[in-house]
């Protein structure tokens, strides 16, 4: 794993993220490679379809059913199949996509390098879907109505928030610590809840969401929907 110039505080926390999780310096990597993919795909929060499908929660979908895309006969007739895109599928298809799927209309030429396609599929994954390091029950994870209403004190927040930056700094997923920032508070109050209740683990995360209280959490997403 990679160790940033971010300061000995981080540094420490970095290498415990390390021991626990896939090599952050993967998705960074995969980040990078996915610039090939984003002229035609859109992913993560508010992502919609454009030219090709959005691909958020990728891992673990059906190939060719993505609501409101019109797919290519040969795709919908690979999902129909059972093809399911798991980072095996997702590997082949990212090669040559024309060799696993002839007809498909998605016209990119392929990845040839290994370590390359590795490092994009761990990127795809890092936006969920089934087959992650997260449980699927985070997926599913749903918050009571009573502490997604309640309301943040973004100044609160603010204050708070210190504790944060020292890895989330930037609005650009550095080093495979996503972007917290300009979500909505109902989104940034799921996750810190599932982190929270135990339905997503991670060592820090875990550690850090257990020790706000809810009134804490929901300062917290107000205060980060506003940086941008
Ligand atoms: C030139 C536009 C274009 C580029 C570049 C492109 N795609 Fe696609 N992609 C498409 C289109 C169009 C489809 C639908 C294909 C079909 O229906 O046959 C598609 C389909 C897919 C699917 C299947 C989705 C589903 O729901 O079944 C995946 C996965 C995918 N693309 C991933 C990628 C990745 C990752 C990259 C970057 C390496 C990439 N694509 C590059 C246009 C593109
Ligand atoms: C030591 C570094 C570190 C610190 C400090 C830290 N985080 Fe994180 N955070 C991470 C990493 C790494 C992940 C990705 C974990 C995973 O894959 O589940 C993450 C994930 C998140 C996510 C989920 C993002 C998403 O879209 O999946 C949120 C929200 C979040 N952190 C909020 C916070 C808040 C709020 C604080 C301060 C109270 C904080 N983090 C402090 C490293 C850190």
């Amino acid at each position: 794993m990679r160790v940033s110039n971010k300061g000995l505080l981080s540094g420490a926390f970095l290498c415990m993220v390390g021991a626990a999780s896939a090599a952050p310096a993967d998705v960074q990597t995969g980040q990078q490679l996915y610039s090939q993919c984003a002229i035609c795909h859109q992913i993560g929060d508010g992502a919609i379809n454009t030219i090709g499908p959005e691909l958020t929660n990728i891992i673990g979908r059906e190939a060719g059913v993505h609501p409101d895309y019109r797919f290519s006969d040969s795709l919908v007739a690979a999902g129909a199949d059972g093809l399911v895109w798991d980072e095996a599928t997702l590997d082949r298809f990212l090669e040559n996509p024309r060799d696993l799927i002839p007809g498909t209309k998605m016209n990119y030429r392929g990845m040839r390098d290994d370590d390359d396609r590795a490092a994009l599929i761990a990127y795809l994954a890092s936006f969920g879907g089934e087959s992650r390091d997260v449980p699927a029950a985070a997926e599913t994870f749903e918050v009571a109505p009573e502490i997604l209403a309640i309301a943040g004190d973004a100044a609160y927040g603010e204050y708070l928030s210190g504790e944060c930056t020292s890895c989330h700094n930037s609005s650009d997923a550095d080093d495979g610590i996503p972007s917290i920032s300009g979500h909505s508070p109902e989104y940034f109050v799921t996750v810190m809840q599932a982190y929270k209740q135990g339905a997503r683990e991670h060592p820090v995360m875990s550690m850090l969401a257990r020790r706000l209280s809810n009134e804490e959490i929901a300062g917290l997403a107000a205060y980060f929907e506003t940086v941008d």
